[in-house]
């Protein structure tokens, strides 16, 4: 891990409050101006790779490029994504799935459940040992038999088989791509965004993630208890405040 990220966690903690209030969504199909440019800048920005830029990876690049961090979109058409780079500014790039892995030292994976498997077999050498947040989820109508199964295991346990040597944190999964875009730095008590994950620190990172998108953090525990706000659970998509969120699922 780069000595960057080995600081990232306690820097960003103590730098980017003040960012996280000021930063809003951009808006992705349109021209890059001054007034769409970060506010201010991260002390520590971080590169992030994105791999599946749509529904809700091309919201979480806005809102990242707004908090100052550095983010490499990626599809398998890239071309496709030269607009949307350009409405955000020279904090966002585009690539390849394959440079998106290399270049982040956190990487988004938001794709179809389906696309998972694949992602983690054809990228295994790229994603090794990198922080990954996960937002899939699965549906059988969509992913066919493999959603029926991660279902029935939680998909902290089911993505953590699909992304092997990869530090995971389930995150962003609970929330609608439209309600990613509107709530985030909302006036008042921010909406609360579960995460779960095995690795401390990259516990670490995707709660300052959280928090640059402009939400609150929730950690809800290892990924076993992902399961806990996977879809269909009583939190899914609910839109809570943190507090409303621990005590629905019993937390302190
Ligand atoms: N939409 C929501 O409100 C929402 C909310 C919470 C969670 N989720 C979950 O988050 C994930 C993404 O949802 P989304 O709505 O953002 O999906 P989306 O709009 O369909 O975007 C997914 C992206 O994944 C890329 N992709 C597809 N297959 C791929 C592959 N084999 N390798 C690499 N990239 C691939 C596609 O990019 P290219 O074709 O350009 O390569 C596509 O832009 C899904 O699992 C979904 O269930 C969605």
């Amino acid at each position: 891990m780069s000595s960057v990220l080995r600081s990232a966690p306690l820097t960003l903690l103590a730098a980017v409050l003040s960012l996280a209030m000021s930063a809003r969504p951009a808006a992705s199909q349109e021209p890059h101006t001054d007034a769409q440019a970060p506010r201010t800048q991260a002390s520590a920005p971080l590169k992030i790779g994105i791999i599946g830029t749509g529904h809700i990876g091309g919201a979480l690049a806005a809102l990242w490029v707004n908090a100052g961090h550095e983010v490499l979109m990626s599809s398998r058409h890239p071309q496709e994504l030269q607009a949307l780079a350009h409405s955000l500014g020279p904090k966002a790039h585009v690539g390849t799935p394959a440079e998106a892995a290399r270049f982040g030292e956190v990487v988004l994976i938001s794709v179809p459940y389906g696309a998972l498997p694949q992602v983690g077999r054809d990228l295994k050498n790229e994603l090794a040992g990198k922080i990954v947040l996960d937002t899939g989820n699965p549906y059988p109508e969509r992913d066919g038999a493999m959603a029926v199964e991660a279902r029935r295991k939680g998909t902290g346990v089911a993505s953590a088989e699909y992304l092997p040597g990869v530090r995971l944190v389930r995150a962003f999964n609970a929330i609608n791509s439209g309600d990613l875009r509107s709530e985030a730095h909302r006036k008042g008590a921010p909406i609360a965004i579960p995460l779960a994950g095995d690795d401390h620190e990259a516990l670490q990172v995707a709660e300052q993630l959280v928090k640059d998108a402009g939400f609150a953090p929730v950690v809800v525990g290892p990924l076993a208890k992902a399961r806990e706000f996977d879809v269909g659970t009583p939190v899914y998509t609910r839109l809570m405040t943190e507090p409303q969120l621990k005590a629905a699922l019993g937390l302190k």
